[in-house]
């Protein structure tokens, strides 16, 4: 994103979406599929800022949700194939799922046993969540194959049992996987545990987690690997971007308030980490600097060595963006600084709170045609309604 472009006099905080920034991302997904035949459908756990979608929707062969409301503003504002998925459907979600929903996937035998009539009645293919024990995730808060998992069934004769009852599978199994050998050795072994489930399927997931964006990722490689999988066991393959759909895509724009020393020069901004970026605390991991006073800043100079502590403005003592050493500038944050944190499309506006009553940053919208959207404010009656 060109952060020297970051508006003045705009109130702070918003966050600022960049729909080139995000179109970069599509561009090579959209390549990805050409080359592999694989369909990729936006995850919206990840990200469901639908007033970029227009933008979006040229790329992408639709959505995939968790919940029923998911499924219905995927329906209702992306359109294209409409993937329906939850861990746990209540019987009183169930029709009005299947009423936007292209597919449904049942995450266990239980609720594929209760529902998959209702699904047939709709004419609405089934599909059920598998979980192959393996995993490319380091966190074992994200990791779909963690012990006593939830997440999908694993009995190989158990799945034979029910297979005239599907035509797919959903198999998400991968976490921010930036390592081409690594996710094709797991589908090798993947294969080998489910080929003879594959064989009576039209269609597999292989959901999201690939982090596949980055320049140096062999997306031939991975393109070539996906075609093999498609035609060996004779499916159409899905991926579930969430994340390499929106990485970079968006940066929370703060205002410094205030300025302390304690051991270490602090700076408090008008925003708050557990409200606006919650999935940066969860991670224990720092929010990306990447700008102060409009000023693009490197990566380089985000070493977390810590000259300056941000924080945010939530009363939760650890409420911290990241510690900087920015020695780069020549003098410390001032109150009234405008700091920028980047990559904040993905996990981050689907998880906004309202901790702490504190502001809700606007969402601003960087069109592909350079121009600048406000896209939406928040004030004192959206906090009030949102509690009773
Ligand atoms: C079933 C499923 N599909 C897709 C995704 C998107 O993953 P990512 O944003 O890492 O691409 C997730 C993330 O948790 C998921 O659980």
């Amino acid at each position: 994103m060109d952060h020297s472009s970051f508006l003045t006099g705009l109130q702070t905080p918003y966050y600022l979406l960049d729909e080139q920034a995000i179109v970069d991302n599509l561009t090579r997904i959209d390549r990805l599929c050409r080359l592999s035949g694989a369909k990729a459908l936006l995850a919206l756990k990840c990200f469901a800022t639908w007033g970029v979608f227009d933008a979006m929707r040229p790329y992408l062969h639709g959505t995939t949700s968790s919940s029923l409301f998911e499924v219905r503003l995927g329906k209702e504002k992306f359109g294209g194939e409409t993937h329906a998925y939850s861990v746990a459907y209540a019987a009183h979600e169930i029709d009005e799922a299947l009423s936007y929903a292209d597919k449904i996937i049942f995450n266990s035998f239980n609720q594929l046993h209760v529902f998959k009539d209702k699904a047939k009645t709709a004419g609405v293919p089934v599909g059920l969540r598998l979980n192959p024990n393996v995993s490319n995730s380091s966190f074992i808060i994200a990791d779909p194959a963690r012990p006593f998992s939830r997440l999908g069934e694993h009995d190989v004769a158990k799945i034979l049992d029910v297979c005239d009852d599907i035509s797919g599978v959903m198999i998400h199994y991968n976490c921010e996987n930036d390592d081409f050998a690594a996710f094709s050795k797991t589908l090798d072994d993947i294969e080998t545990k489910f080929a003879d489930v594959f064989a009576c399927l039209e269609w597999v997931s292989l959901g999201g987690g690939i982090h596949f964006i980055g320049d140096e990722y062999p997306l031939e490689s991975l393109a070539q690997r996906l075609k093999d999988f498609s035609e060996r066991h004779g499916v159409q393959v899905y991926l579930e971007p969430g994340e390499a759909a929106v990485h970079n895509g968006a940066a929370l724009v703060t205002t410094v308030l205030d300025t302390l020393h304690n051991g270490k020069n602090l700076a408090v901004v008008d925003a708050s980490i557990e409200a606006h970026m919650l999935d940066l605390l969860i991670y224990r991991s720092p929010a990306p600097l990447v700008s102060i006073n409009h000023q693009t800043l490197n990566l380089s100079e985000n070493v977390s060595d810590g000259s300056t502590i941000i924080y945010g403005k939530s009363c939760l003592a650890g409420d911290i963006f990241g510690e900087y050493q920015l020695g780069a500038l020549k003098q410390p944050l001032a109150i009234g600084d405008q700091v920028a944190f980047g990559n904040a499309a993905a996990y981050t506006m689907v998880k906004k709170n309202w901790f702490n009553g504190v502001d809700m940053p606007s969402i601003v919208i960087k069109k592909l045609d350079g121009t600048i959207s406000i896209q939406r404010t928040f004030d004192y009656d959206d906090y009030k309604d949102s509690l009773s």
